[in-house]
């Protein structure tokens, strides 16, 4: 009898990774993602640079990682529209809606997955949920706003806290500061990003349920379940 080790959430995020290639389309160019899972997407994606015309990116970290691997990386603004964009989640629930931001590039992740027909979502399993708010909710702010968009949170039962990066605020790619919120419950994705969304000084709440996720490659000990919404 044999037995096989489980494998490990980072080579889950290599398996759902190399997976996403079957859904770049060929002499197009693509929109992607930030973060761990990402990476491995882009270092797949390197493999086919020669069959693609390049990438539009959500940060400035997978703009770096793209052009070092010879991947052209183009402004959003060239674009009118990408056939696919393809990007990893800190929470997704059972109708593709995403909590994301957890790298701090959620606005450029709105943005990019705007302009995509369709939004491919890569992730591990320990990212899927039943309810989306287990994972404190990454909103970017401006930072003059910053207390009165905190005490609209509590007033919902919601703890802000600033994320800092060396003691200090983080900035994001935006020149803007995040907020990590705690005790939300997100029971109606839709109506929550809806609302969060134009409280003044909040730039982008990252609750991605307008820009929800079309399919979700998701890495499992019995290898990538595809999971389409
Ligand atoms: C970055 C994001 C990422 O997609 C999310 O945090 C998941 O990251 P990882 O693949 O490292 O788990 O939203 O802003």
């Amino acid at each position: 009898m044999t037995t096989s080790t489980p494998l490990t959430q980072d080579e889950l995020k290599t398996l759902v990774g190399q997976a996403a290639l079957q859904y770049v389309v060929r002499g197009e160019i693509v929109g992607v993602g930030t973060g761990s899972t990402v990476n491995k997407f882009i270092d797949a994606l390197a493999g086919i640079k020669g069959d693609i015309k390049g990438a539009v990116s959500s940060s400035v970290a997978s703009t770096e990682r793209l052009k070092a691997l010879g991947i052209p990386v183009f402004d959003a603004n060239e674009v009118d529209s990408l056939a696919v964009y393809i990007d990893g989640a800190d929470e997704i629930d059972g109708n593709g809606h995403m909590v994301k931001g957890g790298g701090a590039a959620l606005t450029r992740e709105k943005i990019v997955a705007a302009l995509a027909a369709r939004f491919v979502c890569i992730a591990d399993e320990s990212k899927l949920v039943a309810a989306l708010g287990a994972f404190p909710l990454p909103v970017e702010v401006i930072p003059m706003a910053t207390q009165q968009i905190t005490r609209r949170f509590a007033a919902m039962g919601g703890k802000a806290t600033v994320r800092l990066k060396e003691g200090q605020p983080l900035v994001t790619d935006n020149g803007q500061h995040i907020l990590d919120v705690t005790g939300l419950s997100i029971a109606d994705p839709l109506a929550f990003e809806s609302e969060i969304n134009q409280w003044p000084g909040v730039v982008t709440v990252g609750v991605f349920a307008h820009q929800k996720a079309s399919v979700c490659l998701l890495g499992t000990a019995q290898g990538v379940n595809t999971v389409t919404y």
